[in-house]
């Protein structure tokens, strides 16, 4: 799977930035994501895995986007996250 973010930004009620203009290219293979707490590891996280919309910016899965191809993109994850949860749907 390769992933690519292009100029995403994340703003949270109160208008702090968990995630601010970020552009990166992920190719296929094993990546850990590591950084301080409040990095904004998990709100990518969840962005990626379609539990959570971007403020602005996009993301492209496989050369798909990930807003307009939620579904197909869906199928093709697999996610455990430090707070378990199930899709609403
Ligand atoms: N629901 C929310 N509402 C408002 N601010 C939030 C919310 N969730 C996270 N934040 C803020 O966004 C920033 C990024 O948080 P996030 O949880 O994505 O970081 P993290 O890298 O996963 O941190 P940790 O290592 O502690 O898990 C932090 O400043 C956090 O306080
Ligand atoms: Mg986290």
């Amino acid at each position: 799977m390769q992933i690519k973010i292009e100029n995403l930004n994340k703003v949270y009620k109160g208008g702090s930035y968990a995630i601010k203009n970020l552009n990166l290219e992920i190719p296929n293979g094993m990546f850990g994501l590591l950084g301080p707490n409040g990095a904004g590891k998990s709100t990518l996280m969840r962005i990626l895995v379609t539990l959570m919309k971007p403020s602005s910016g996009r993301v492209l899965v496989n050369d798909m986007d990930l807003a307009k191809h939620r579904r197909e993109i869906r199928s093709m994850l697999g996610y455990l996250p430090q707070d378990f949860s199930f899709f609403r749907n």
